[in-house]
């Protein structure tokens, strides 16, 4: 078919499993698989990418344990920093299963390879991080174990040699299009339909149990620390079956993003002593956070950058603030955060020993997604009816472990439990669901509009529409909100999914088509941004990430409730709620 456009007939894979992502999450999950389901079981894992080139790898600062190995800490005072981070949104049930399991997974990686830096007792050591208290909101512990900054990197190093070892089957670069659903919306899935970059075939791979450990979305906003492949795949794909997503107005600013570039300074700088200083040299945070100061949570450090720009304190009166890092001495810098330093020197051309470094809030990820349980079990209306096959792990899904405010070390953390714990659910379900069928209907679906693109001549390029939607979501969907810009952002929003119905490819041949996959993926962004500014305009209060000028403050009484988008047949936006779980702890005024 190549040169001919997309193949009538697709390719047709069978498999015992398939994990859509190979970041941390799916290669966990298909380590669990292959231990669960033997030796000689088909597991597939499917990336769009070469799998040591998923975002996990830009993980840098640490994953979380309260392991004590540096002074004494315990899973509950976690626990406790993980529901108050995440502004009581939190599902403390959740929280809890991953606050307990953090030492056993992190002891997993270890025997697993994981090159975690020492203490010198041979112990894995542990640093600073924001939000991560010493006991119900002092001083901040050391719970972030770590691979200098480079952790998510030594952790993707460490599953993928696993996951050749036990030889699991790699489909790579190959973009996830559809869920295979044989019996409807309302049914299970069974396989996905994929093309294959390389060619522009479609394949479709069958299982009886499908896992997205996708990745997130940041890419809707100008400045990010996503790379240009985080476009809400898998979350854009539930969605558009119908299926339910879950607090999609939650997304989170990191603080220390690379001035303009948005690329991530790991807050592991200040976990190792570093601060922020205004235009006038002050260190500011002691005004918003007098106790965990530059270690507050990060929605509360994000708004206080913005609120001394807003107060002419910026640096030369201008949008960014700086990070000093000087005081941290070449041994700290060079030996810890090797790559951070890197990449000052790099982008800046500064010299983080001498200089101090511009940065601002960035982009950085997404607490909302596809609802799972806690084994990753997809509940297709985000409650309670599961979807039978399908299961979500990591940045893609929701089990709400971060409510509204991640705390930072969370995520890696999140991607390995939830990661292991979907793969176990997945072994152990999988006998018992009905043997996998295509879904013709789908395929024929996605053929015709993989062709339809192909031969588009008409319309504007997609990376235009991409830009505008980038730019009007940080602008008025960003740190701070108002009823009225989350108004003008939908329509904005919803007059781009018009521009985008007929983008223009000038490149319509069959090899490496990165015309096509970027149209792929300027509707899977457009999905992702209409479901967060649908859901973030209805919500009128603050809370965490969500920061409404109009509603400046937390609304317990009415607002304890995720919020659950559905994509309607009509095609509109419909919002339900469903309660908060709390077990252990009401909520309470959050300061730090
Ligand atoms: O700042 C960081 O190193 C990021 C960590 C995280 O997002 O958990």
């Amino acid at each position: 078919m190549v040169g001919r456009g997309p193949a009538a007939v697709p390719h047709i894979h069978q498999h015992d499993a398939v994990v859509v992502g190979a970041g941390g999450a799916g290669l966990y999950a298909a380590l669990e698989l292959k231990k669960d389901l033997g030796a000689e079981s088909r597991v597939a894992v499917i990336s769009k990418l070469y799998p040591t080139r998923s975002h996990t790898g830009a993980a840098q600062g640490g994953v979380c344990a309260a392991l004590g190995n540096t002074e004494e800490d315990h899973w509950q005072w976690h626990w406790f920093d993980t529901v108050k981070g995440g502004d009581y949104l939190v599902d403390q049930d959740a929280a809890e299963i991953m606050c307990r399991d953090a030492a056993p997974t992190i002891i997993d990686l270890e025997h697993l390879g994981m090159p975690f830096n020492r203490t010198p007792e041979g112990l894995i050591d542990q640093r600073r991080f924001g939000g991560h208290t010493r006991n119900q909101g002092e001083a901040p512990v050391r719970r972030a174990c770590y691979a200098a900054d480079r952790t998510g990197h030594a952790i993707l190093q460490t599953l993928y040699q696993q996951c050749i070892r036990r030889e699991v089957t790699f489909a790579d670069e190959f973009q996830v299009l559809d869920l295979v659903m044989p019996d409807g919306a309302d049914g299970r899935v069974s396989g996905v339909i994929a093309l294959e970059l390389a060619t522009s075939e479609l394949h479709v791979f069958l299982a009886p149990v499908v896992l997205f450990a996708t990745g997130g979305f940041g890419k809707i906003f100008q400045v990010t620390s996503n790379a240009h492949t985080l476009t809400g795949d898998g979350v854009a794909i539930a969605f558009r079956r119908g299926l339910a997503l879950e607090d999609m107005e939650m997304f989170q600013f990191h603080p220390t993003g690379m001035y303009k570039l948005g690329f991530l300074l790991s807050e592991a700088m200040r976990g190792e002593g570093g601060f922020l200083v205004n235009g006038q040299g002050e260190r500011f945070m002691e005004r918003y956070a007098p106790t965990m100061k530059d270690l507050a949570s990060r929605d509360v450090v994000s708004r206080s950058i913005y609120q001394e720009i807003a107060a002419g304190r910026g640096i030369g009166g201008g949008d960014f603030v700086h990070l000093d890092v000087r005081h941290l001495g070449a041994d700290v810098l060079e030996r810890k955060l090797p790559d951070m330093t890197g990449f000052i020197r790099t982008y800046f051309g500064l010299d983080p020993l001498h200089d101090l470094v511009p940065i601002q809030p960035t982009a950085h990820y997404a607490m909302g997604g596809i609802p799972t349980d806690v084994d990753a079990r997809v509940l297709g209306d985000g409650i309670a009816r599961r979807v039978p096959g399908f299961y979500a792990a990591g940045e893609c899904a929701c089990v709400s472990v971060h409510g509204a405010n991640r705390l930072g070390t969370n995520s890696l953390l999140d991607i390995l439990v939830f990661g292991r714990r979907a793969g176990k659910a997945m072994a152990g379900d999988a006998a018992d669901l009905p043997a996998p069928a295509r879904d013709l209907e789908a395929e024929a679906r996605i053929a015709g509009t993989l062709a339809d693109l192909l031969t588009s001549d008409r319309g504007e390029r997609a990376a235009v529409v991409r830009d505008e939607l980038q730019v009007e979501m940080f602008r008025r969907c960003g740190v701070y909100r108002t009823g009225p810009d989350l108004a003008a952002c939908r329509s904005e929003v919803a007059g781009l999914r018009e521009r985008a119905r007929t983008v223009r490819l000038d490149d319509h041949g069959s090899r490496y088509n990165t015309d096509l996959a970027d149209a792929i993926e300027l509707g899977f962004l457009l999905d992702c941004a209409e479901a967060a500014v649908t859901s973030a305009e209805a919500r009128t209060e603050s809370r965490g990430a969500h920061a409404r000028q109009d509603f400046p403050d937390r609304d317990d009484v009415n607002w304890m409730r995720h919020s659950l988008a559905r994509r309607s047949a009509s095609g509109k936006v419909d919002l339900t709620y469903k309660p908060v779980v709390v077990t252990e702890f009401q909520p309470k005024p959050r300061v730090y």
